[in-house]
């Protein structure tokens, strides 16, 4: 029979394990797994090295590391990951957040700060003071992109959408165990079709699905294998999203309101001549990554379409 190990020998163990199978950051990876079976946070592993772990920590560490070894996402196999100041639920229903999409946040944060005052979503009513913006995120996914907004500008309203039944309850979870459902309001729907007719927003930010679809084989499977189709692939050239989107958003713009999208690596240019040939847009401008890539391009609504 085998001496149980400690945190320190598990670590190192299992650090090679996932170096055999592949894994990018073999160490890191085992940490969050084995601080997610141990239910402690990563600090706690440095703090205690000598800690003995119990047969059962000892299973449900073993069980995570195999299944990363088949590549699953270590946010899958965890059920959560970090995005900016919030921490949301995942499960393979939705896309994992990604650090690039924090750009599109910058953005959209940057739009909500200078919105103009104006009127409530519904039309009509005076404004507040100070403003409420509102907003909207389309193909909302984890909710990653609405929950931050909404956990880091107080004053902002949220409608999120996504086509995936599934993805809508999750994002619905996170927003009630962040207790930011009162001002976030997620619903399902293709695009912007199923809103009420005549609600319109200061603000409009999505992240689409982009990948070209004969870019599938070339995916690595962590992603190809186990992240949804539906939140991936945007047709032959992977921009099927931005032809529907963009001009279905310059009709829910509010005077002055910005469109901000996410794109892929190298979309930049094409996504840009699709705002212009929508004719409802001040020239758009683009925001890079952390990396250097052109990550978002947006646009604020056009003064000659104000009200359109
Ligand atoms: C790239 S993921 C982005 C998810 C999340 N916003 C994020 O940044 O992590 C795209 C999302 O759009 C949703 N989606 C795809 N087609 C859609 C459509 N026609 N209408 C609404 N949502 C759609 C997918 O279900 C998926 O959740």
């Amino acid at each position: 029979m085998t001496r149980p190990a400690s945190v320190g020998e598990a670590l190192r163990a299992a650090t090679e394990r996932l170096r055999a199978g592949g894994s990018r950051s073999p160490r890191l990876d085992a940490e969050l797994l084995l601080a997610t079976a141990l239910g402690v946070d990563r600090a706690e592993l440095f703090r205690a090295p000598e800690r003995v772990l119990t047969c059962g920590e000892e299973r449900r560490f073993d069980s995570y590391v195999v299944r990363r070894q088949a590549r699953e996402p270590v946010a899958y196999i965890r059920g959560r990951r970090a995005f900016r100041t919030i921490e949301l639920e995942v499960t393979p229903a939705v896309l994992i957040p990604r650090p690039e999409t924090e750009t599109l946040v910058d953005v959209a944060l940057e739009a909500l700060a200078a919105a103009p005052a104006g009127s409530d979503a519904a039309g009509g009513a005076p404004a507040p003071s100070p403003y409420e913006p509102w907003a909207l995120d389309v193909g909302t996914g984890s909710g990653c992109i609405a929950l931050a907004l909404a956990a880091e500008n107080p004053f902002v309203h949220l409608v999120a959408t996504d086509v995936s039944a599934a993805a809508v309850e999750v994002a619905r979870r996170n927003a009630a165990r962040l207790g930011l459902g009162g001002r976030v309001d997620i619903c399902r729907g293709d695009l912007l079709d199923d809103l009420p007719p005549r609600t319109r927003f200061d603000l409009i930010v999505s992240n689409p699905p982009y990948i070209p679809t004969a870019e599938h084989r070339a995916l690595e499977p962590n992603v190809r294998d186990y992240e949804p189709r539906l939140a991936l692939y945007g047709g032959k050239d992977g921009l099927d999203v931005y032809r529907r989107l963009i001009p279905a958003a310059a009709g829910r713009l509010r005077p002055c309101g910005v469109l901000a999208v996410e794109v892929g690596a190298g979309q930049a240019a094409a996504v840009r001549a699709l705002f212009a040939a929508a004719g409802a847009f001040a020239p758009t401008r683009e925001r890079t990554d952390l990396a250097g890539i052109p990550r978002v391009v947006f646009a604020r609504l056009s003064p000659r379409h104000a009200g359109g």
